[in-house]
């Protein structure tokens, strides 16, 4: 079975297109999303509808239980004390901006999603398997890799929330973070599509970087009063 994972989309409708077109032209059998579908750029109400109209089934990110349940903060943590302020700003700027049907959408997520493949056992989750604001990004000691895979009888675990996408496979557990569609912060702009082939005697993971119209999407938030801030870190995938 091959799938395709589509990690962190926040609001970059561009991006989605592209990385839809690039999972149907990799014969994907499945498409799936690992939430956070708004913030930084406009379209959350777009991400959403595009998501539904294309039977696109996905988890619930920390950024998308916040804005359904017009939480006071996203959840995401700062490095620096300019970006606590301008995540405040989008973040309240989406809360503003996204529709009650997006918001139930959201709201309705499941935190997890469960499958077979190949005889594997695969979950799908935001960021960790009970806490979906946990930065989980490569470098973390081989302990943690073990105590997350011990929270699950996953053989495939697969999440994003980092917008760094990596993979490891530790002889019996499988760790795919698949990156970011819509804000890759690992110096690559163009969209991150995770495609995962899973067979009885192979596993095999690809991030496929699909390039497209990264300009546009950062006109856009300026266009909408979002930060430019966001605009220039599109372009340059920090
Ligand atoms: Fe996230």
């Amino acid at each position: 079975m091959k799938f395709a994972v589509l990690g962190d989309i926040h609001g970059n409708i561009e991006a989605l297109k592209a990385a839809y077109q690039a999972a149907l032209s990799a014969k994907a059998a499945k498409i799936y999303h690992l939430g956070d579908l708004g913030g930084y750029s406009p379209f959350v109400n777009e991400v959403v509808e595009f998501l539904v109209e294309h039977h696109i089934e996905g988890v619930q990110g920390n950024y998308d239980e916040a804005v359904a349940n017009d939480r006071e903060h996203c959840g995401c943590k700062a490095e620096e004390p300019l970006q606590e302020e301008m995540a405040h700003r989008s973040f309240v700027w989406t809360k503003s901006r996204v529709s009650l049907k997006s918001k139930d959408y959201m709201k309705n997520l499941p935190t997890e999603i469960k499958f077979n493949a190949g005889g594997k056992k695969v979950w799908l989750f935001h960021a960790t398997p009970k806490k979906n604001n946990l930065y989980w990004y490569e470098d973390r000691p081989d302990k943690f890799f073990q105590e997350m895979a011990a929270k699950t009888d996953a053989d495939v675990m697969i999440y994003g929330h980092t917008h760094k996408p990596y993979w490891k496979d530790f002889g019996g557990n499988v760790f795919v973070n698949a990156g970011s569609v819509g804000k890759p912060k690992d110096g690559d702009p163009r969209a991150c599509v995770t495609l995962i082939t899973i067979t009885a005697d192979k596993l095999n993971v690809e991030f496929l970087r699909v390039p497209y119209d990264v300009q546009k999407a950062a006109d856009a938030i300026i266009a909408s009063g979002l930060p430019p801030y966001f605009a220039e870190k599109l372009r340059e995938a920090k």
